[in-house]
């Protein structure tokens, strides 16, 4: 069975087995399970599991205008593609984002996965933002490398990854370390270690988290942190469902969640546990976050927690408003390398350069509304050419706005610094990737690393 769906939010559909799911952004959805078409039940909680997943479906921008700050002198002598950032684009960013926040860079606990470089680390760092959110413990060292004060491993560590952790924990004093657990074991394999632990909520984006209506079990484990003689840190609340929604559909559905955390955190207060601090919203959720009133006046700190505005991309240019000021940071430079027919023009970005993740197009041509990417292989990007239209030559040089930002950035070594036009620097992206995978190769890299990364900060 194959149901149509008119819109990304308002999806009805029944289920059957196999089920086709078409979104209005022809993407599919296949579901290999039978289910009726009862109220309630599995049928009803897999239906909410799936209408939270199609309300994630993210609109991108369709055209973004050429300007004429974002071109490289020297293009020539570029190998494609390119990952090229823009620090006066990211310094303004930051700006916007801390003019946001009444200039309060305390309030915001910046998610690094976007970051990713040691060069935007340290620019963020300068501009006082030194709380960080992180989910790898490569992302977590260069962080502590890189100046900030304090940073949550926002990732369920677990077994080698959670003992990596520690080491890290260990080899900075200086710097306060937090982690999330959402159950006992997760609690208890902390013990006797310096770091702190935030309860992970979840908010109905069912990726982790303990269900928010389970009260009972957040206040037993915020106690069973204390008794194991952990520091209670407060709530992790990382609401990332509702970037698919109009603006005032997304505030009232995020303003309905945080009503619930704060039941819950003025329930664990009134266990005698102290609640520090309390955690909300990525990027698309920040003007939800930032008009809910509560969050200023309790005697916790809250802070948000979006990383993407730092570099922005199609999606989150597309879903903000466009008051706010955010401009790309980031975007790849790729050359035409083939007009294989008519009507298509292929150039050398393919989705091991810019990423595939969210979905086709991965990208949009800054300055050529008339090209429209179609679905790349690994390093070419073939894209339809309007009818009509000259479209650029073979050996052109383009410039990419990634639809998600920040894989992408991951996809690449190092990045070219420009400013003003001019090549800078080539600048490593330092926490790209993981961390070697053996325990034991770390331990003894890690002295060495320690002696080649003072004085960086
Ligand atoms: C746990 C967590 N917090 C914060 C963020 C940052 O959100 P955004 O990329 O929308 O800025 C993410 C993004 O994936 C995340 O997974």
């Amino acid at each position: 069975m194959a149901k149509s769906i008119p819109g990304e939010t308002k999806a009805q559909w029944r289920f059957g087995a196999d089920t086709k799911i078409e979104t209005n952004q022809r993407r599919y959805i296949r579901i290999g399970v039978a289910l009726g078409s009862s109220n309630g039940g599995p049928a009803a909680h897999l239906r909410a599991i799936i209408e939270a997943a199609m309300s994630a479906q993210k609109s991108i921008l369709s055209a973004f205008a050429w300007d004429h700050r974002y071109r490289v002198s020297g293009v020539e002598d570029v190998l494609t593609p390119a990952l090229v950032v823009y620090p006066e684009f990211i310094a303004s960013n930051i700006g916007r984002t801390l003019a946001l926040l009444g200039g309060d860079a305390d309030r915001w606990r910046v998610h690094s996965k976007t970051a990713k470089l040691g060069h935007t680390l340290r620019m963020l760092v300068e501009r006082g933002v030194r709380n960080f959110k992180c989910a790898t413990t490569l992302e977590l060292l260069v962080a502590c490398q890189r100046g900030a004060a304090d940073v949550l491993l926002a990732y369920p560590s677990i077994g080698a990854n959670a003992r990596r952790a520690r080491k890290i924990a260990d080899q900075f004093p200086e710097v306060r370390i937090s982690v999330l657990a959402e159950n006992d074991e997760q609690v208890r394999q902390w013990r006797g270690s310096r770091v702190g632990i935030f309860l992970d909520i979840n908010p109905g984006m069912n990726r982790t988290g303990i269900e928010q209506t389970h009260g009972g079990k957040v206040l037993t484990l915020a106690r069973a942190v204390n008794d194991a003689g952990l520091e209670f840190r407060g709530l992790h609340y990382y609401d990332g469902q509702y970037g698919g929604l109009d603006e005032r559909e997304r505030t009232v559905a995020a303003h309905r969640g945080y009503d619930s955390l704060l039941k819950l955190s003025a329930e664990i207060e009134r266990s005698g546990v102290p609640v520090r601090e309390v955690i909300t919203a990525g990027s698309p959720t920040l003007p939800c976050s930032l008009t809910y009133e509560a969050f200023r006046s309790r005697v916790f700190v809250h802070r948000v927690s979006p990383g993407t505005i730092v570099y922005c991309d199609a999606t989150i240019l597309a879903q903000l408003p466009s008051e706010y000021g955010y401009r790309p940071a980031v975007l790849v430079l790729t050359r035409v390398v083939s007009r294989p027919r008519s009507g298509i023009v292929t150039c050398d970005a393919g989705h091991k350069a810019v990423s595939a993740d969210a979905g086709v197009p991965t990208c949009v041509v800054m300055g050529h509304s008339e090209l429209t990417p179609l679905s790349p292989s690994e390093e070419h990007l073939p894209m339809a050419l309007q009818e009509g239209a000259a479209g650029p030559q073979v050996g052109e040089a383009l410039y990419l706005l990634p639809r998600h930002v920040c894989p992408t950035v991951n996809n690449f070594d190092c990045a070219l610094l420009v400013r003003d036009g001019q090549i800078e620097s080539v600048e490593k992206v330092s926490a790209r990737g993981h961390e070697a995978p053996l325990l034991r190769s770390l331990d003894s890299a890690t002295s060495h690393e320690r002696r080649e990364t003072a004085g960086t900060h």
